[in-house]
């Protein structure tokens, strides 16, 4: 394996990205780790990552254990990566006279494993404020910028390699060339790493853990506890239940679906509850996002437990955790504020002291979803745009009730459907509608209407970190609005949301 150590650049998640697309494992640990630590693995390589530190800050710059750059394993750093490994050795990392951000082009001076193959002048992406202005003992440098600035350096002798610029973004074309150079020629490492070993790997793992116990998994209808629970059910077989607890907030045939499709699987061993009459209950009348949130966690749970305790003694919880859910909580940065409290849909009871099985934390939510293919799941769950646990209670602003829930996922079927047939449906993180429970004046026929507003949200995202408004064709959000004001009763007006986030979230609520 590859290991990546995170020193807080956004594109840490990347690099781990490109190194698995070239079929090699690799895992991301924070750059405090010690050699003890990472040696234990099946270590080839690793790579530093980027940045937004200064290695001459006074306040305790993020470094790593030194035993990985004394040559027992090849490094590559990128950007802070390369400062780090200069600064390290002795040599002299400054401010730069000009800081550089963008397209950038480089010349290769010297022959290297790096480089191999490439031709000598390379198009790449720069983001710094210092440069290596000094090498330190034994390395040389590789290539440099237009201004002579050290853009590529190495220490053959240890196999350390650094580089100013940033290869695993788009704008360095030849980036995945330079990632593959590292790792097969530098690392020796070799293309081994697919789905089909990862399922027999993680089958016997999770045989090995639960043996001959009971574990139960909360299916959400949604693309992670669907993998999860088929993989466990692959492993584990008859000692697999799965809870579907039917809020009444999802969207439109939900219920259905997950009866269709996980009723083949698990049979009597799926239990669907029909829990709408008491979420409902329990959230009438309140308007505050963070308590509805908070409602239909608690209630979740209660539910889950009771249905829990009629199956029998059970030891284990399946949860589809994924690996950026699990960095999130250890990387440099710490966890991330909370913008919203995130209810997950098969998080932990905590009283019940069940302990966790999570074969998808080494995974990220596109190898979720072709290893959900190669268990033989249907693309009608695999391809589904994302939905939040709390579902359509926070796209209903303010109080819900029956009425407003069925307007909104009615309104939710019809961008979903026309979002389909316009064949645009997987190029969008999600597309959704929003109610907005104010009155607005409108005509229709001959007479005045006085009726509420529906948003519809459509964005593109790589991660939901951050998103951009989709430009729908104007056709398409035309049918959208004119079917919604048609078929949805006590809607008159529909308003296409033109922000990104940041500033605005992707949810409203
Ligand atoms: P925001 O609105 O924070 O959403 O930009 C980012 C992504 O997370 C989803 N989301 C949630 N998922 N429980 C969840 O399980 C929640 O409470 C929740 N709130 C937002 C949202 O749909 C988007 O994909």
């Amino acid at each position: 394996m590859i290991v990546v150590l995170d020193f807080g650049s956004q594109t840490t998640q990347l690099i781990a990205r490109r190194v698995r697309e070239k079929k090699v494992y690799c895992e991301i640990l924070p750059h405090s780790a010690s050699w003890a630590e990472i040696e234990g693995r099946s270590l080839k390589g690793i790579i530093l990552s980027g940045g937004p530190a200064s290695v001459n800050g006074r306040a305790g710059s993020p470094s790593c254990d030194p035993g990985i750059l004394d040559g027992r394993v090849p490094v590559l750093g990128i950007c802070y990566g390369m400062q780090l490994l200069a600064h390290a050795g002795g040599g002299r990392v400054s401010r730069a006279a000009k800081r550089e951000f963008g397209r950038a082009e480089i010349q290769i001076e010297r022959p290297s494993e790096l480089f191999r193959g490439l031709e000598s002048r390379l198009t790449v992406w720069m983001s710094h404020g210092d440069e290596v202005q000094a090498m330190p003992e034994g390395f040389q440098r590789l290539a440099g910028t237009s201004n002579a600035g050290l853009a590529a350096i190495s220490h053959p002798g240890k196999k350390l390699y650094g580089v100013q610029f940033h290869p695993e973004v788009a704008h360095t074309p030849k980036g995945p060339e330079i990632l593959s150079n590292f790792i097969f020629n530098v690392c020796g490492e070799s293309p081994s790493w697919k789905m089909s070993s990862f399922v027999e790997t993680e089958v016997e793992r999770i045989r090995s853990q639960v043996g001959k116990d009971t574990a139960v998994c909360a299916l959400s209808g949604g693309v992670d506890s669907a993998v999860a629970a088929a993989l466990a059910h692959r492993a584990i077989g008859g000692q697999l239940h799965c809870v579907f607890v039917d809020h009444g907030l999802q969207r439109h045939g939900e219920t259905e679906r997950v009866r269709k499709v996980f009723g083949g699987i698990f049979g009597e061993r799926l239990k669907i509850v029909n829990a709408r009459a008491r979420f409902l209950k329990k959230l009438k009348g309140v308007g505050d996002p963070e308590k509805k949130r908070k409602i239909i966690g608690t209630e979740f749970i209660r539910v889950f437990e009771s249905e829990s305790k009629k199956i029998g003694k059970i030891r284990y919880l399946v949860q589809g955790t994924l690996y950026p859910d699990l960095i999130e909580s250890q990387s440099v940065r710490g966890p991330s504020a909370v913008i919203k409290t995130h209810h997950n849909v098969g998080g932990l009871p905590k009283n019940m002291r069940l302990s966790l099985v999570e074969p998808l934390k080494s995974l990220f939510k596109d190898e979720v979803r072709l290893l959900g293919a190669e268990l033989g799941l249907p693309n009608e769950i695999l391809l589904r745009q994302p939905f939040p646990g709390p579902g359509l209670a926070v796209r209903v602003l303010g109080p819900v009730d029956e009425e407003n829930i069925a307007m909104v996922r009615e309104a939710d079927r019809i961008v979903e459907e026309e979002i389909r047939a316009a064949g645009i449906y997987e190029q969008i993180w999600q597309a959704f509608a929003v109610l907005i429970p104010v009155r607005t004046v409108g005509v229709m026929g001959d007479a005045r209407t006085y009726e509420q507003v529906i948003a519809v949200r459509a964005v593109t995202s790589q991660d939901a970190m951050t998103a951009d408004w989709a430009d729908i064709p104007r056709n398409v959000l035309a049918r959208i609005s004119n079917r919604i004001i048609n078929e949805v009763r006590g809607v008159n007006r529909v308003a296409y949301d033109i922000s990104s986030k940041p500033p605005s979230t992707i949810e409203w609520e």
